[in-house]
């Protein structure tokens, strides 16, 4: 009887127990429709992230759907609209090195912490660059003064980097890699020995290379293999011009042109070729958005971004007096000539799926295109160096539409599948094997 007794006075207890344990967990937590587990999935989902009026377009890591492409066929095969790829004598394109390319692109271990990738600032989902910030974040937080371009159709270009200081990508890829603001890795030798030591780069150097190991050169070709195959033209624009489809584009989009290439003079910077068109110059010219933003126009006042989507215009009085460190000015080329006539030039940017990679200019002060256009429309920000070519327009609000409606035609088809693709590669998850993670690793830095 006293089994029974004692029994029931422990079921008594738990369910007592239980009911003060879900009390707590409900009194502790008033909004008791947040998810706990949640909390605890990977730091990229997203979910109560959105706001009103802000929808993110990135995927969380356990949400992606991957699908592998045949980047050696997009990469051989025609575009319409785009001229063949062309690749350096002694990097010749190959499925092997494209596949190792697109391993490093994604591995966060390459990183001094192990937690930035290539693809943490060029994100795939967001049109290889980062839609929610204007100018890109490095490891530890550390800011750096530009935007991230996008890297669809990158290989084209003639000069890298917005300032256009770099010649190819296989010069171009150690950069982000060295730079204390974004991989902050403190040395060549070191990524080298890293890569050397994770397990899932055996061998792999050595077949893409003919037999050739972990180098400064085998890295970066294969980092510039990869980013070669990013190719995305075929859009309406092109089956509209080059394919002599006259339905692919609709009236606006074709009055658009009309402006692009006439009135509003587009075309003088962002070119239109009669076999193809990459809507770039490769030349650099001041537009006066450097100038306004590196001197500082009196009228202007400063975008402040709190959270993605959350800007407040502060006056620039009141950003000077809060300034402790005042952010590094940005001159453009002069930075990289050291010639005074060099002020305030950008590369221009080429407008092939530029809806897709917003924000723009090289500070990404931009949020729309409308903004963009509105810009040019005012004739640039007047300046000592302004270039001939940028004037007022006298546009009206259709026809900046118009222009708007144009620039979106400009996406290429492929754009899924490249991004299904960067999906499927793996992202460098730490393993208890990995040479600086391992406790009784032999790695000696
Ligand atoms: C911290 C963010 C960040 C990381 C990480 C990063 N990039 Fe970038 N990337 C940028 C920014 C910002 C620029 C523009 C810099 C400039 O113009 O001075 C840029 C420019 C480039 C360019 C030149 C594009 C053009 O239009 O000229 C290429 C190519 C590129 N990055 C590839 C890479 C590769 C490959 C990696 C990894 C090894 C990488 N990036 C890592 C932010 C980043
Ligand atoms: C004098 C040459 C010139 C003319 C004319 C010109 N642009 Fe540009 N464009 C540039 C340069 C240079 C940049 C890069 C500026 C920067 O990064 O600060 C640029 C950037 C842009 C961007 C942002 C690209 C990005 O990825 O951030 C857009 C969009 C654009 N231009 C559209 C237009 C349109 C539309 C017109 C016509 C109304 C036009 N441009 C006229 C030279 C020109």
């Amino acid at each position: 009887m006293s089994g029974v007794k004692g029994s029931t006075y422990i079921v008594c207890l738990s369910i007592l127990f239980s009911l003060c344990l879900t009390f707590s967990i409900v009194y502790a937590n008033p909004e008791q429709n947040v998810d706990n587990t949640l909390l605890f999935g990977p730091g990229d989902r997203k979910q109560g992230y959105d706001s009103e009026d802000y929808r993110t377009n990135s995927v969380s890591l356990d949400r992606r759907i991957g699908k592998e492409a045949d980047l050696l066929a997009i990469a051989n095969s025609k575009h319409l609209g785009l001229p063949a790829l062309e690749v350096p004598a002694d990097n010749a394109l190959s499925a092997a090195k494209i596949e190792l390319g697109r391993m490093l692109f994604f591995d966060r271990r390459l990183s001094s912490n192990d937690t930035f990738s290539c693809a943490i600032c060029h994100i795939p989902e967001q049109g290889f660059t980062n839609n929610e910030i204007s100018t890109a974040v490095g490891v530890e937080g550390r800011s750096v003064k530009r935007n991230s371009p996008s890297l669809y159709n990158v290989a084209f270009y003639e000069k890298l980097f917005q300032d256009g200081r770099e010649d190819t990508l296989e010069q171009q890829a150690w950069s982000p890699l060295l730079a204390r603001n974004e991989m902050d890795n403190p040395s060549f030798g070191h990524v080298i020995r890293k890569i050397k030591g994770i397990e899932e780069y055996k061998g792999r150097f050595e077949q893409a290379f003919d037999g050739e190991t972990v180098t400064i050169a085998t890295v970066s070709k294969a980092l510039a293999s990869y980013q070669r195959t990013l190719i995305s033209a075929n859009s309406p624009f092109d089956y509209w011009y080059y394919g002599k489809q006259e339905n692919a584009l609709n009236t606006e989009e074709k009055a658009g042109f009309n402006l692009f290439v006439g009135k509003a003079q587009c075309v003088q910077c962002h070119t239109i070729g009669s076999e193809d068109a990459f809507f770039t110059d490769n030349k650099t010219h001041n537009t006066g958005h450097g100038y306004a933003v590196s001197m500082g126009d009196k009228e202007l006042t400063t975008r402040v971004q709190l959270a993605p989507g959350v800007f407040v215009d502060v006056p620039r009085e009141i950003i000077a007096e809060v300034d402790l460190k005042k952010k590094e000015n940005d001159v453009g080329l002069y930075q990289v000539t050291q010639n005074p006539f060099d002020r305030w030039k950008y590369r221009t940017a080429t407008l092939r799926n530029i809806s897709l990679t917003a924000p723009y200019m090289h500070d990404g002060a931009f949020g729309t295109l409308r903004e963009v256009i509105e810009f040019y429309n005012q004739g640039g920000v007047e300046n000592e160096l302004l270039s001939p070519l940028i004037k007022p327009l006298g546009l009206s609000d259709l026809e900046i539409d118009q222009l708007v409606a144009f620039l979106r035609s400009l996406t290429g088809d492929n754009v899924d599948t490249l991004v299904a693709d960067a999906f499927a590669a793996p992202i460098g998850d730490l393993r208890s094997s990995d040479p600086n993670w391992a406790h009784d690793s032999e790695y000696t830095p």
